[in-house]
């Protein structure tokens, strides 16, 4: 893989696994599509914006013209997408852009990447689009598509997009399913950075429902490295799933912030439910440890540590993000302003 296009490599999970494919590999080239949401900030790549091997391309993957000049620019090997509108409860107040991103765009992705016969294309899919389980069992790679969220429902369709490409015309792509990540450079609307930002300012965390909801969480670091891992040892046509084995309930978590922090228990505040809330995720990631030589390796309380150490040291990228004041930063970095 000598040239990979990254979508979406400004968010939380693309700029990780920006970082890592740098640091592990000198021949890597990366051209990295993103058109800078609420969600993307470059300064999560502050780190590599002056890699030579690094380039930023600012703009929409449902953008087909875009897409097209750009791969008439570059002789991609691979594309990892990671674009897309990420938060379940925003979809559920506006689903336009889910279905414009994560479906419409998916599909531009796979049409000029087809035309370009590119070697490899990786989705990069959710746990969500099985659904919720009941109190047992776990999702694996044949656990029927029952998405539940127009998050998931979004995610699912462009999985059935990949999926149909494959089958058809052995388009060479295969979709990785991951469960919840955690970890630096997370948006502040999601749970575990969410209320990590909050207590660090002694402000109240919002728990939906009783917070008996179960999510399996893992480090973000280890979900890059087994995309990385199904991206050059994966089969083509296949589904591989990771996770953390770490099933925590959302008030588990609650408390063991609240330790961690050292906050009072007053600062719990339990909330309206989100509406259609999936019970329970778990995932059984065996297929990827026997195919891929993956499994994970940062311990939750390891994870969760460091994770608020660097909320704690960072408290310059929180407030950008909250403020939007990475826009300006944008503007200084690349000389261009967003709309
Ligand atoms: P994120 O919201 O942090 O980042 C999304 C990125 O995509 C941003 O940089 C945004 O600017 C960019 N983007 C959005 N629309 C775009 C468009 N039309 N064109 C170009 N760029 C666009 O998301 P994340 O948490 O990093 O998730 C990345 C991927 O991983 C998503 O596909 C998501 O469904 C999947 N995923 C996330 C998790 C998780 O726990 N966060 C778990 C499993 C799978
Ligand atoms: O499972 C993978 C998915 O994990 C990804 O595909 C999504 O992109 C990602 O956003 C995440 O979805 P969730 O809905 O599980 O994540 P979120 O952080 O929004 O919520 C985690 C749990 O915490 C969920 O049960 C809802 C609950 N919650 C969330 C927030 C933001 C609260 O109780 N209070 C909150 O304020």
């Amino acid at each position: 893989m000598k040239k990979l296009l990254v979508t979406g490599g400004c968010g939380f999970i693309g700029s990780e696994f920006i970082r890592q494919q740098l640091a592990q590999y000198d021949d890597q080239a990366i051209v990295n599509l993103d058109c800078l949401t609420y969600a993307g900030n470059p300064e999560n790549l502050a780190e590599v914006c002056d890699d030579p091997r690094y380039q930023f391309e600012h703009g929409d993957i449902a953008d087909r013209e875009h897409v097209e000049r750009l791969f008439g620019e570059h002789q991609f090997d691979a594309v990892v997408n990671f674009a897309a509108e990420s938060h379940v409860d925003r979809s559920l107040l506006n689903s336009g852009p889910f279905v414009r991103t994560n479906v419409c765009g998916t599909q531009v992705l796979l049409d000029v990447s087809r035309q370009a016969k590119i070697q490899r294309y990786v989705q990069v899919s959710t746990d969500e689009v099985y659904g919720s389980l009941g109190p047992t069992g776990f999702f694996t790679e044949e656990t029927p598509l029952a998405p539940s969220s127009p998050y998931s429902a979004s995610k699912a369709a462009a999985d059935m997009l990949v999926h149909a490409y494959y089958h058809s015309i052995q388009f060479p792509a295969l979709i990785t399913r991951c469960s919840n990540n955690y970890g630096p450079y997370q948006f502040p609307e999601k749970l575990l950075p969410l209320f990590i930002t909050n207590l660090l300012e002694d402000q109240s965390v919002p728990v939906y429902g009783t917070g008996a909801n179960v999510r399996d969480w893992i480090h973000v670091s280890d979900h890059c490295r087994g995309i990385n891992a199904a991206l050059r040892l994966g089969r083509v046509g296949e589904v591989y799933n990771f996770g953390g084995r770490t099933e925590k309930t959302n008030l588990e978590i609650t408390h063991l912030l609240l330790g961690l922090l050292e906050k009072p228990e007053s600062l719990i505040r339990y909330v309206t439910d989100r509406p259609g809330h999936d019970l329970r995720y778990a995932i059984d990631c065996t297929k990827a440890e026997r195919e891929l030589g993956w499994k994970p390796e940062i311990g939750f309380d390891t994870g969760l540590t460091g994770t608020i150490d660097w909320y704690r040291r960072h408290g310059d990228w929180v407030e950008h993000v909250k403020s939007g004041e990475y826009r300006r930063y944008y503007a200084e970095q690349y000389g261009t302003r967003l709309a």
